[in-house]
């Protein structure tokens, strides 16, 4: 049986979620590829987990450029026969400190549309081949309580902010059940997983943050569900959202 691959977009952080699910991954068995936009920045953590034992290569992604996603699938399928996982887990928040829709800046909404969601789905398209080539591959789209907050109408204990985010986030949820139904008749899951707060940027963590480990382990249930598992679900800790 060819090894086990994975593809986690936005995994150049060592402190960040991306890096934590590549390393669980890669602790499972698989041969785990780490994009960032930045390959100086992700060529060493891959080499992190190679000195752990672990296979593991890094690639240069940059999600708002259709000719790197193409770059990416053409080094995929010249290096492995199938993919079994992708994690489109980059995301953006340009609009951090935008408190209403109403101030939005368009060319913010643009690009918090391009990493979140056009992004994702070009990538799924270009390696599609490769993880139909796979006996039952899984494809989990990294969400957020800011899509929830749309969703439900609901405070969910936090004001609603970042109006380019939180739509792109909703968006992507609307895209794992797009995707789910038009692969309904293969074999491969889409799933979506809200990892909740998570301690990932250390400058500026709650001490009330999730450990990136454990949010990395909802990623990963997700990434590793039995051929009767779920598809276009969205997951909050563990539990299907409705
Ligand atoms: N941390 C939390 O509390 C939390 C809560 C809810 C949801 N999430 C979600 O969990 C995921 C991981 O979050 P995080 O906090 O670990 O990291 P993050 O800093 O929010 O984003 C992950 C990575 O996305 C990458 N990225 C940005 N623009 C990109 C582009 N154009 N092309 C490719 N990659 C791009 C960045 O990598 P480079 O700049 O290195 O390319 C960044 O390291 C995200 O989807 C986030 O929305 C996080």
């Amino acid at each position: 049986m060819p090894p086990r691959t994975a593809l986690v977009t936005g995994a150049g952080r060592a402190a960040g979620l991306g890096f934590a699910v590549a390393r669980r991954l890669a602790e499972l068995d698989h041969h785990v590829v780490l994009t960032a936009r930045d390959p100086a920045a992700v060529e060493p953590l891959a080499e992190r987990l190679r000195q752990e034992g672990h296979a593991a290569t890094a690639l240069r992604l940059d999600l708002s450029d259709r000719a790197s996603i193409d770059e990416v699938a053409d080094h995929l399928t010249r290096t492995f026969d199938q993919l079994d996982v992708l994690i489109n887990n980059a995301s953006a928040m340009p609009d951090f400190r935008t408190l209403s829709a109403l101030d939005a800046d368009m060319d913010t909404v643009r690009s918090a549309m391009d990493v979140s969601v056009i992004g994702p789905w070009a990538l799924t398209q270009a390696v599609l081949p490769l993880l139909t080539a796979a006996p039952a591959a899984r494809i989990v789209n990294v969400s957020s309580l800011a899509a929830q907050q749309i969703a439900t109408g609901f405070d969910l204990g936090a004001p609603l902010r970042s109006p380019a985010y939180s739509m792109a986030k909703y968006t992507l949820n609307a895209l794992t059940e797009v995707l789910a139904r038009a692969l309904a008749d293969t074999p491969i899951l889409v799933n979506a997983v809200d990892p909740g707060n998570t301690a990932t940027h250390p400058e500026r963590d709650d001490p009330e943050d999730r450990p990136a480990s454990e949010s990395a382990e909802d990623i990963t249930r997700a990434a590793t569900l039995s051929p009767t598992g779920p598809t276009g679900q969205l997951f909050s800790r563990e539990h299907p959202v409705l």
